[in-house]
């Protein structure tokens, strides 16, 4: 069985879903970058082992990124799924995992990338929005696009609904591209 590593940096829903539907995969691990994350609730409760790298305590991207590739050594995981993870990738990562680092956006990619895409969406006055998995690259929300979902704005739709709009299809999409890539892969 393919082992994944998932990094979250908040409540880590989506990575709730990707262990709770993997077929090809399992999740070996949840890198969390701060202690405060709702995700390493989750990942108790889910059984999942979890580690706290909290980048404040290193002198360097570098020298905190090497510490993430230190953990995941044992774990030999062969993609890592970033799921609300709030860090760019730097190269000690990257050139780890060459095409294997996806991403999910709350937003259809090119449009809204960065922080906030879903108020970016309303405050543009969308009427179509949606969800990208990509391949991350070091570049912000830039790598590229694997699947995309689109999520129509219901007419008067306040930022509440938006958003578990776009979760609900993000909880879905993200598990199944990454059944979709490893089993791609091992054939
Ligand atoms: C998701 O909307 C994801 O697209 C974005 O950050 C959010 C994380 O939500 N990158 P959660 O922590 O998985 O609940």
């Amino acid at each position: 069985m393919t082992k994944i590593a998932v990094f979250a940096s908040g409540n880590g829903s989506n990575f709730e879903a990707i262990v709770t539907n993997a077929s090809a995969y399992v999740v070996a691990v949840l890198i969390v970058d701060h202690k405060e994350a709702y995700a390493s609730e989750r990942a108790k409760r889910l059984d999942v082992p979890f580690y706290v790298v909290e980048p404040r305590e290193f002198k360097s991207k570098r020298e905190y990124e090497q510490e993430i590739l230190r953990i995941l050594e044992p774990f030999d995981v062969r993609w890592i799924a970033l799921a609300g993870y709030m860090r760019i990738c730097g190269p000690a990562l990257l050139n780890a995992y060459p095409d294997h680092i996806i991403n999910i956006h709350p937003a259809l990619l090119p449009s809204f990338p960065g922080k906030d895409a879903i108020f970016q969406a309303i405050n543009h006055h969308v009427k179509v929005t949606g969800v990208t998995i990509h391949f991350v690259d070091s570049g912000i929300d830039t790598g590229k696009i694997i699947a995309q979902a689109p999520y129509l704005i219901p007419e008067g739709a306040d930022e509440e609904t938006i958003r578990k709009g776009i979760q609900a299809i993000e909880h879905e999409l993200y598990p199944n591209i990454i059944n979709r890539l490893i089993k791609e892969e091992s054939q």
